[in-house]
């Protein structure tokens, strides 16, 4: 078994400086050795090392209502090639941002390389918006939407190079509690399957899990393609990160759905995304929230308790 582990230090998806950080931090926390333990052959890609995304940043909307179309789009490309190609090398890709524009990149790679792959996305927003219904113009709040080709017209062409191979009935929401109306209205037109915290409240997380993979992977026979935004887990273990949202996951309910996903033995690739170090109000504020995300990615490829 071969991880590769992709880091994608960029924050051009959304305004807060920082995010760009969490991929160090969770490398220097050991990240590494922690997977490797667990029986992994791992290799650490930085496909982003050379560029300089970060000075391009502008809070301005372009004519299509977004925001750094153009950086976005050309990060995503370099790790959309670099999740491909780690798939064609056996490796699973464990992509470690960074903003949650990247899983533009990350899910169409993971279709591409195999178009029955699923998409469990764990967020307390749906990042759904098209740049028609974008409020905020951050690119972070869309990658949904242009990995399924919703309003396809709307798009900067920077992206016309995104594949949309998703099919709505192919993804499940997990952890939803802060969903923007005009999300609302796409998630209903395309009856995408998702569990809010109100779902999870009421069945309780096991069931919510079952009920996930039935919707999307009933016969438990497709890839599963994890993106897991930490901010789906309550601002009070997680409070590194940059739009909390109150009312989450408990932390032991944010493993156990990458525990259960490991335990599916179908995970084909991973996201862990939005560890924003700088928005820590204290050192034990970081050391949570990095150690969550690292967490995060020891239960999705296995780690067991007993
Ligand atoms: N719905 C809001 C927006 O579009 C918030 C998105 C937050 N996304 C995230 N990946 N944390 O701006
Ligand atoms: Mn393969
Ligand atoms: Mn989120
Ligand atoms: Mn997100």
């Amino acid at each position: 078994r071969k991880a590769a582990i992709i880091t994608a230090p960029f924050s051009g998806g959304q305004p807060k400086g920082g995010v760009e950080l969490g991929p160090e931090y969770i490398l220097n926390a050991g990240f590494e050795k922690q997977i490797s333990s667990l029986g992994w052959e791992t290799e650490v890609k930085h496909p982003l090392q050379h560029t300089t995304f970060e000075s391009m940043k502008s809070n301005e909307k372009d004519k299509y209502g977004v925001k750094n179309s153009k950086i976005v789009s050309e990060c995503c490309k370099i790790i959309h090639d670099t999740v491909k190609e780690s798939l064609s090398n056996e490796q699973l890709p464990i992509t470690i941002g960074g903003d949650h524009s990247i899983g533009t990149a990350t899910v169409s790679a993971a279709l591409e390389h195999n178009e029955d792959t699923c998409v469990l996305w764990i967020d307390a927003h749906a990042d759904i918006n098209t740049p028609l219904t974008t409020e905020s113009g951050n690119l972070h709040g869309c990658p949904i939407s242009f990995i399924l080709g919703i309003d396809k017209h709307s798009y900067p062409p920077d992206f016309d190079w995104v594949p949309s191979k998703l099919k709505p009935n192919k993804l499940v929401f997990i952890g939803l509690r802060d969903v923007d109306e005009g999300e609302k209205k796409i998630l209903r037109e395309h009856n995408v399957p998702a569990f809010s915290m109100y779902h999870i409240d009421k069945y309780g997380i096991g069931k919510v899990i079952e009920m996930a993979l039935d919707k999307v992977n009933p016969d438990r026979k497709f890839p599963i393609h994890l993106s897991y935004d930490v901010d789906a887990i309550d601002p009070s273990f997680v409070p590194a990160t940059g739009t909390r949202v109150e009312g989450g996951l408990s932390l032991r309910e944010g493993l156990f759905i990458a525990e259960e996903v490991a335990q599916t033995g179908l995970l084909s690739s991973l996201d862990i995304v939005e560890t924003n170090p700088l928005l820590a109000e204290t050192e034990e504020h970081i050391l949570d929230t990095v150690s969550a995300a690292c967490a995060i990615g020891r239960c999705a490829l296995g780690q067991t308790l007993l």
